[in-house]
């Protein structure tokens, strides 16, 4: 039996899909939990990991006083490089192996997030770095087995990835994003106070909401988890599952909420109402697509962010060329959402409507191109860079933009059509401007 309007599931497909919710907690005000949590996880040194810029802010004053007041002993780590490489994530798991801790506190946005992951599972069961990357970049070797505790305080609203079992790092040499996946590796709480987002810029603000749109559209649109090959045993079912009717309630209201405030918690960094909403829509969508799955935007994004040359955004608080993870998203989205919007119409009408989209009547035929203008809508009202071309590239890039992306098949093959050279080099060479 299939479930809601899922279809049934095809020959040899899963049949059921599998839910890890993460442990949460959210409110104004939460990160003074923080001691209490560490003690009941049984934490007597933590290592507490932020970067340069959140060091000084209210944020970690609040944790580090709640765990001072809990009795537990802090190694302050305030050097995780914002978007991560395997050389950030290899110096943090050095220190967190020379501080002897028996547990992590990440403070921070999905780079810092992501890099306590790194830093708890090669601190935990060591390995060869390349061991457990996805392959086939990596060995794609599973996690051995439970990490150290580790409780996420997500300041951006953001990546979600406080909910996911996914650090994603820029590997130098390939000069491409690449990741490590295993619900293993997922936080063991989630402390997420929306007070963070009062002291994010403007920019950043931005980004992250369109990293939560897509988010909550790809896992929405992405191929069903009943046309995904069944596992051989149920604990090999992946987390990128697909869309199933769990995550899409979850993707549902990200996209309503990002519809309602986006424009608002950039424009107005006063607007508290909107901006604790967006981090609410996080949450969701990062719950959502722990158990969906992301697929094409972040799949291309990947190599966007990776081969970077000199693009350097208005406003963002690092001093060097980088695309920001949710704008190396956003810039492949329409272009992506144009082309499998034939494969489940209703569903791109469905994110349209949630968006904004206002028009009564909208055919099938129309599905992708509403939901696409939905999103370039949004980009426009928040000054995002206009395509690849508004990120430094060319058409010229676009072979090396497609050799960085095609081995991210985790992503890929969460898509509802199949994705080849030939199909990424269309998107790239849609993506390349929208206005
Ligand atoms: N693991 C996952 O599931 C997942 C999902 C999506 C993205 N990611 C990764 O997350 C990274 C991006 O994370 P991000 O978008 O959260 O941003 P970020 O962590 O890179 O931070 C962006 C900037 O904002 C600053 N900042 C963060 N919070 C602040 C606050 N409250 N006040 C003031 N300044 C603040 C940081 O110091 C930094 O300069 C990328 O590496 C991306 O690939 C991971
Ligand atoms: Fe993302």
């Amino acid at each position: 039996m299939a479930c809601g309007h899922y279809e049934s599931a095809l020959a040899g497909c899963d049949t059921s899909f599998s839910v890890d919710a993460s442990n949460i907690t959210f409110g104004a005000g939460c990160l003074a939990e923080a001691g209490d949590i560490a003690r009941s996880l049984g934490i007597t040194r933590i290592a507490l990991m932020t970067d340069d810029a959140l060091v000084a802010t209210p944020h970690v004053a609040v944790v580090t006083e709640s765990l001072k007041a809990a009795g537990i002993d802090i190694a302050l780590y305030d050097n995780v490089r914002v978007e991560p490489t395997d050389e950030s994530f290899q110096a943090a798991t050095k220190f967190a192996i020379d501080a002897k801790v028996d547990g992590f506190i990440s403070v921070g946005g999905g780079s810092v997030i992501d890099t306590t992951k790194a830093a708890n599972l090669y601190s935990t069961h060591p390995a060869q770095f390349l061991d457990y990357v996805n392959a086939p970049i990596g060995g794609g070797v599973p996690v051995p087995g439970p990490l150290r505790p580790h409780i996420a305080c997500p300041t951006t609203s953001g990546t979600g990835s406080e909910c996911t079992g996914i650090a994603v790092f820029d590997l130098l040499e390939m000069k491409a994003k690449t990741g490590i996946a295993s619900k293993l590796i997922r936080p063991n709480r989630a402390l997420i106070d929306p007070n963070c987002t009062e002291t994010l810029p403007s920019a950043v603000v931005a980004a992250s909401a369109f990293d939560v749109l897509s988010h909550a559209l790809e896992s929405y649109t992405a191929r069903p988890y009943t046309h995904r090959p069944a596992p051989n045993s149920p604990s090999a079912r992946p987390s990128s599952q697909g869309a199933n009717p769990w995550s899409d309630l979850g993707c549902a209201e990200a996209l309503r909420l990002i519809g309602q405030y986006m424009v608002r918690g950039v424009t107005d960094a006063s607007d508290s109402e909107a901006r604790h909403q967006l981090m609410w829509a996080s949450t969701l969508a990062g719950i959502a697509f722990g158990n969906a799955g992301c697929h094409v935007p972040h799949g291309m994004s990947y190599s966007v962010a990776g081969m970077v040359k000199d693009f350097q955004p208005d406003g963002w608080p690092v001093g060097e060329p980088i695309v920001p993870h949710g704008m190396s998203v956003i810039v492949n989205s329409p272009a992506v959402f144009r082309m499998t919007a034939p494969h489940n119409p209703g569903r791109h009408i469905e994110g349209a409507r949630w968006l904004g989209a206002e028009s009564e009547d909208i055919g099938d035929n129309e599905a992708g191109e509403v939901l696409a203008g939905e999103i370039i809508r949004l980009m426009k009202a928040t000054d995002m860079p206009n395509g690849l071309e508004g990120v430094g590239y060319e058409a010229v890039d676009i072979s090396g933009l497609v050799d960085g992306s095609l081995p991210q098949r985790r992503l890929l093959d969460n898509c509802a059509l199949d994705v080849d050279r030939e199909v990424l080099t269309s998107l790239y060479e849609s993506a390349l401007s929208y206005w």
